[in-house]
């Protein structure tokens, strides 16, 4: 997944390159590096944080306007000082970084090895940089046209970014299936995998398409072209202030607290300008565009992965009740693996936080091939999944820095909410007056969620009592239960806890097995429906001697009165139910954390965007 950024201008690239790659840390942060070009190429790279890296170029005198770095998620060899990139040839006038996986490096390997390279890294990466030099020796070719002869033998996906001392005013980089974007400013270009990680004077980018080659030079000047040598004309985009701003960590201690806090905001970001102050009618305008697609359509099927998927399981109770039409939710990575039935009917629907997730983007293509209509759920705009769609809805919650995904998800429940009740209303399966009574109910979601956040003491408490236990179990039924999954996901990719989420019922099918005094089940339960049946499966627990952690309406007396542990939610009604029981999921996730000394916003092994298989 890694973090790549390059600088070429007028300041010092060093101070720019370490400000871009702490904010692409989120993208993996195994190992990190630089290479500073002034006359001679300087490389330093080390396992740990770029923090560390940071720390250690504070002894070492840097200068040079032109540079790249790289932070690091490792696919091929393990995250030590010689895997880091930048990677380089014997010579050392050659220093690049790569963000992706090639999948034909052992046979190109191979083939320069057999010419004589050598390696000193087991990464895939380093292929690269000794197959640039190999075409440079053997056509005497310029580094961009060595980069674009190159990319035409590598498969798989990068985005690469390249210096050489031989060539000094110029920084050449190229991407397929892995992002770039370059930041244009007054004589200064910096390129990175994500526009946050621009410095804040960078208000225009051209996003790079696949296959596309470019040239940076100190002169200023920008050449893009497709791997044939073609020119291209590139497309300046103007940024938005908000891109930046949602940097800053403020007062937190974490981005994972501040993310969570910031839902109340979110839901009403996410909600402008679809809902009208009537609560007349929902304006999603991928749906209201297309309306005779998703009147014929015969089935949805939702692509996604992790978090996503969740979100869409969330989708299909909601848009199953509201519009009575067929929704399958399946893994990203399963759908484009299997045979799928799809046919031109159907509507596929990527839900995605980046945008960029590569099963994602692959169970997409897969779907355009066999001509269905492709709809997008992207918080990252711009993104390849959101430029790929037919049509789409972002999801307006701003960055997401933190690694386990918090207000990304609320925010997407809340367009698919939304849409459950457009498509409701358009497939003529609810009333007006129905779809103005859900509309209000999910227009009080901010006040519910600021509310629910108020119980944070409570809930630290509650973590205080069980963050030494070594499994969970997370129970959930209707649509309470991908919520149960969402919650037991947050505590393992945090505090490394075992989790398992499962609908309530199904825990007497196996998962009561585990269950004895030493074992906190977590009951989501704050719906009307199924209360009794929830309190079946509170009672065969307590049988048990397991201990019960329930989420429930403040109104609660029955769930609550078999419970070691109860946190209240305001009262609110089955269709908002999962938006409120979710929060306390992640407040008590964060505070096992915390309280078990992992670190919260980087998870170890974990990448923020999972960019390759
Ligand atoms: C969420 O906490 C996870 N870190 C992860 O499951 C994430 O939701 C998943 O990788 C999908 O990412 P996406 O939404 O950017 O496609
Ligand atoms: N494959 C490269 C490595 O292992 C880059 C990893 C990535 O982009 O995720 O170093």
């Amino acid at each position: 997944m890694c973090g790549i950024v390059g600088y070429l201008g007028k300041n010092d690239a060093h101070p720019n390159i370490i400000a871009g790659l702490k904010k692409l840390e989120y993208r993996g942060y195994d190992s990190s590096g630089l290479a500073v070009l002034n006359g001679s190429l300087n490389i330093y790279k080390m396992s740990g944080k770029v923090e560390d890296l940071c720390n250690y170029l504070q002894s070492q005198s840097l200068c040079g306007q032109i540079g790249i770095g790289h932070t690091r998620w490792a696919t091929h060899g393990e995250p030590n000082d010689i895997n880091a990139h930048p990677h380089t040839t014997r010579r050392k006038d050659l220093a690049l970084i790569h963000n992706g996986i090639i999948e034909n490096y052992k046979e190109l390997k191979e083939k320069l090895e057999a010419k004589g390279h050598s390696f000193d890294s087991e990464t895939d990466s380093e292929v690269i940089v000794h197959l640039i030099e190999d075409i440079q020796d053997t056509y005497s070719c310029s580094l961009e046209k060595a980069v674009q002869m190159v990319s035409k033998k590598l498969e798989g996906a990068f985005a690469i970014i390249v210096i050489s001392q031989q060539e000094p005013g110029k920084l050449v980089a190229a991407k397929r299936n892995s992002p770039l974007v370059i930041g244009v400013d007054d004589g200064e270009f910096f390129l990175a995998s994500d526009k946050l990680a621009f410095p804040r004077r960078f208000k225009k980018a051209i996003f790079m398409e696949d296959n596309d080659i470019v040239t940076c030079k100190q002169n200023g000047d920008l050449i893009l072209s497709d791997w044939t040598g073609k020119l291209k004309a590139p497309i300046i985009q103007e940024l938005g202030d908000h891109i930046i701003n949602d940097y800053e960590k403020g007062e937190y201690e974490h981005f994972m607290l501040k993310e969570i806090e910031e839902q109340p905001q979110v839901i009403k970001n996410c909600l402008q300008g679809r809902i009208d102050v009537n609560y007349l009618e929902p304006k999603l305008r991928g749906i209201y565009e297309n309306e005779v697609k998703f009147l014929q359509a015969s089935k949805m099927t939702i692509v996604a992965c992790g978090t996503s998927w969740h979100a869409g399981i969330v989708g299909k109770y909601l848009i199953e009740k509201l519009a009575k039409l067929n929704v399958e939710v399946d893994y990203a990575s399963e759908f484009r693996y299997r045979d799928p039935i799809i046919n031109s009917s159907d509507i596929v629907v990527a839900i995605s936080q980046s945008g960029e997730t590569a099963d994602t983007l692959a169970a997409l293509k897969m779907a355009k091939e066999a001509g269905a209509f492709t709809y997008g759920v992207c918080n990252v705009e711009g993104s390849a999944i959101s430029r790929m769609t037919d049509a789409g809805s972002y999801t307006c919650a701003g960055a997401e820095i933190g690694v386990a995904s918090t207000k990304a998800f609320i925010s997407q429940i809340c367009v698919l909410g939304v849409m459950a009740i457009q498509l409701g209303l358009l497939k003529r399966k609810i009333t007006r007056e129905e779809a103005r009574e859900y509309l209000q109910e999910i227009s009080q979601l901010p006040g519910l969620i600021e509310k629910t956040l108020k119980s944070k003491g409570d809930i630290q408490k509650i973590a205080q009592k069980y963050f030494s236990a070594s499994d969970f179990l997370y129970l959930g039924r209707g649509v309470n239960f991908p919520i149960a999954l969402e919650g037991a996901l947050k505590l393992k990719e945090i505090s490394y806890i075992h989790a398992e989420g499962y609908a309530a019922a199904e825990m007497k099918h196996g998962p009561i097995a585990l269950i004895d005094e030493n074992m906190p089940v977590v009951v989501v339960a704050n719906q009307e429906s199924y209360k009794d049946k929830i309190f079946s499966s509170v009672k065969e627990t307590k049988a048990r001697k397991g201990k019960i952690i329930s989420i429930v309406k403040e109104s609660d007396t029955l769930i609550s009165s078999e419970s070691d542990d109860v946190i209240k939610v305001p009262n609110c009604s089955d269709f908002l139910a999962p938006f409120i029981s979710v929060i306390p999921l992640q407040i008590l996730s964060y505070y096992i954390a915390l309280l078990r000394g992992c670190n919260v916003d980087q998870p170890r092994n974990l990448a923020k965007s999972v960019t390759v298989e």
